[in-house]
This record gives structure tokens, sequence and C-alpha cells, in this order.
């Protein structure tokens, strides 16, 4: 049997460019030296562009939720409140994270499907008068349920609300899918992660601290020694990781950072932004619906439910069978019911047709009363 090409269309990790596999192949280099240290300074250098920060940037060599578990042991206290927006899986994974460091959470729970409404947030803050919430988390894109959160709005809410407080930003699926300015929009702690918009393979998150969080820190007792970020700054100002680097990932990220800052910022933006109208229109032409609206869409992930009757698994499998098209499953409450299409990163909007495509072949012979060409038809309408 003739060998299936792969289509990745997960929302990380996310297919590789060449030039970053490329880059990757490279022999080991002595991480206590200069060489290695000028290309983690820029790395370093690189992040803070795409945070659009001067805050400090730290990096670790773990997944994302390494990234959040940093986040949260760096500036809390066990019995500190903290509020927790949480809009779907990755919220939840952050309230478990919190609570198992002894933090007494407010779990700020919306409909799944829904971005969090700023008013609802601003209500909630208006309870606790006596100002105890100290820091108020957040995801800026959702991918259990592809949706993205205004976090300009939310932060502003809470400024207003606990000017004392922090805000913290898990930006893993989001940073560069769509805007994230995390100075102008005082954002005091911000996750990322490799596998992502970055296209690199998993195995980087990065942590920025801006001066109020390292006050925070400075105050937290939570316990700490792997994620204590004080001794990964230590290092990072050498140009050194606290331990023994990923080194293929860094020089991957020196790489990706290099194609990325040629593209800019608004062009990487309105190539995600594209993206997503692309496969929200061929299902909405195929008659299919989404988990998310269009106000609170994702730009880097669609979550959509397949045809009336038609097994969510069942397509999953038969077009990775078929058409090597990896697609993501539904999560959480929606684990069999729906799956998603992930369009971040190095996804080429042609890979999105053709994947919609195949899927409108396997509706049809799966019995789904869908006319082929439907969905590939709106899709390319998009297309200038
Ligand atoms: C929004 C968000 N936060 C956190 C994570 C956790 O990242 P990781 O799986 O790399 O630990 C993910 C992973 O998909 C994510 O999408």
């Amino acid at each position: 049997m003739a060998p299936l090409k792969q289509f990745l269309m997960i929302p990380g990790p996310t297919p590789i460019p060449t030039e970053i596999l490329a880059a990757m192949n490279h022999e080991m280099i002595g991480h206590r030296g200069p060489g290695f240290s000028k290309i983690l300074g820029e790395v370093i250098d690189g992040l803070k562009w795409a945070y659009q920060t001067k805050n400090d940037i730290m990096v670790y060599p773990c997944s994302g939720t390494g990234g959040m578990e940093t986040a949260v042991v760096n500036t809390l206290s066990s019995g500190d409140k903290a509020l927790f927006v949480n809009i779907g899986n990755f919220g939840d994974r952050w309230v478990k994270i919190a609570k198992a460091y002894g933090v007494a959470v407010i779990d700020l729970k919306f409909e799944p499907g829904k971005a969090a409404d700023p008013k609802v947030l601003e209500a909630e803050l208006a309870k606790d008068s006596n100002k105890e919430i100290k820091a108020i988390f957040m995801q800026q894109n959702e991918t259990s349920t592809g949706v993205i959160n205004d976090v300009k709005a939310l932060a502003e809410v809470a400024h207003k609300s606990h000017p004392e407080a922090l805000v913290l930003v898990d930006a893993v699926s989001g940073l560069l899918a769509a805007d994230l300015k995390t100075d102008a929009w005082g954002l005091d702690v911000v996750v990322s992660g490799s596998q992502k918009a970055f296209m690199v393979p998993p195995g980087i998150a990065a942590v920025s601290m801006s001066k109020k969080a390292w006050s925070f820190y400075e105050k937290s007792t939570l316990p700490k020694h792997y994620w204590d970020i004080k001794n990964q700054k230590k290092f990072a100002d050498k140009g050194q990781t606290y331990t023994t680097p990923p080194e293929p990932l860094i020089f991957g990220m020196h790489k990706s950072i290099e194609i990325l800052k040629k593209e800019g910022l608004e062009n990487i933006f309105k190539r995600h932004e594209l993206n997503k109208l692309i496969v929200r229109a061929a299902f909405k032409a195929l008659g299919l619906r989404m988990l998310a609206d269009d106000a609170g869409a994702s730009p880097a992930v669609t979550a959509v439910f397949p045809p009336e009757g038609i097994d969510a698994e069942k397509v999953r499998s038969e077009i990775r069978n078929r058409f090597g098209v990896e697609l993501a499953p539904g999560q959480g409450e929606f684990k069999g019911k729906l799956f998603r299409i992930g369009h971040l990163g190095y996804v080429d909007k042609l890979e999105l047709v053709a994947t919609i495509g195949a899927l409108e072949l396997i509706f049809s012979q799966m019995g789904a009363k869908i006319e082929i060409g439907k969905g590939v038809k709106a899709a390319l309408e998009q297309i200038k």
C-alpha cells in the first residue's frame, strides 16, 4: 500500500516547516558556553517581540502545563484567593493546579462555546468588596472549545476593579494566532508553548513576569524548586537555563522567530484569521453546527459537530485511514460528540480546503445528506 501523506490538522503540535526541522538537526553544543548563550538570548528577545513586552521572559524545558504551574507557584501563597475565568478544559486545568497548592479558588465558569463576558467578571469581582482576590487567571484561547477571549476587555475590568491584583494569561494556543499586547494591556504573567503558532515541537514553555508579578514572587510561599522563576531568571541573565536545555528545541525556536519576524505580527494574525474564515464558511455552507459562535470563534482551532446521526470518532478514524488527515477529538463533555480542526501554525489554506473536501466525501459516504463541493466552494470564496 502506498504510504499516506500526513495532514496534521490538530491544534498543536502543528506541522513544522522544513527550515525549522533543518535548524533542529544540529550537533549538541555546550549549554554553559558562549555559543548557546547567544542563541538563547536571541530566542528570549524574539519571545519579547511575540509577547509585545519589555517584561522578563524565562524559558523552561517543559510542556505548556509546566508554564501554567510556574505561574501559580511563583505568585501565590497557600490560602490566597484567586479567581479563574474558566471557559473550558484548560481553565479547569489551571483550577486543578491552583487547588493542588492550596489556593482558595473562585471558579468562574462560562457556558462551553462562549467567550467570557467581561460584565460577568465585573459583577463577580464587585462581590469581593474587601479586595481579597490576589490574582485573576484566564485563557487567551480555549483550545478545547475553539473560543477566544477578549483578553484586553477582561484585563481592563480586572485592573479597574482590583488594581492590586495580578492578571495572568495562558496564551499557549493563542499567542501569535491573535493579538496579545502584554505591556499595553497590563498582563502580569503570560504563558506560551513551543508547539503551537511557533511551529516547533512540544517541550518548551515561556513565562513572562511583570515588575508587579516579581513583587508577588517575593511574598509567595508556595513550594517550588524546578519551577522557581527567580532561579530560572538568574540563569537566563547568563544566557543559560537552570537545567540541561532541550537544545534542538531552542535551535528550532531560534529559526521560528527568524521566520515569524520576517512575516510580521500583523500578517501572522491575518493568516490565522483567514484560516478561521475558511473553515467557518465551509462548515456553515454544509449546515454544520460549530461550538463557538462568530463572536468568540478562535483563529487557532474550530470545534464542529458532525452531521446528524454521524459518529465524530468514526469521522476521525475514516479521514485518518483514508486520507492521512489527523483531526483532534472533542474534550471533556464533548468527547465523542464533536471533532476539532486546528488551523494555527504551519497549516496552509490549501490543506484546509483539502481537509474540507475529504470531510464532505466521508460525511456523504456515511449517509449524510450534504452536497459535495458546497463546503469547498465556500472555503475557496474566502481566499482573495
Ligand atoms: C490553552 C492551552 N493551555 C495549556 C495547554 C497545555 O499545554 P501542554 O499540553 O503543552 O502541557 C494547552 C495544550 O494544548 C492549551 O491549548
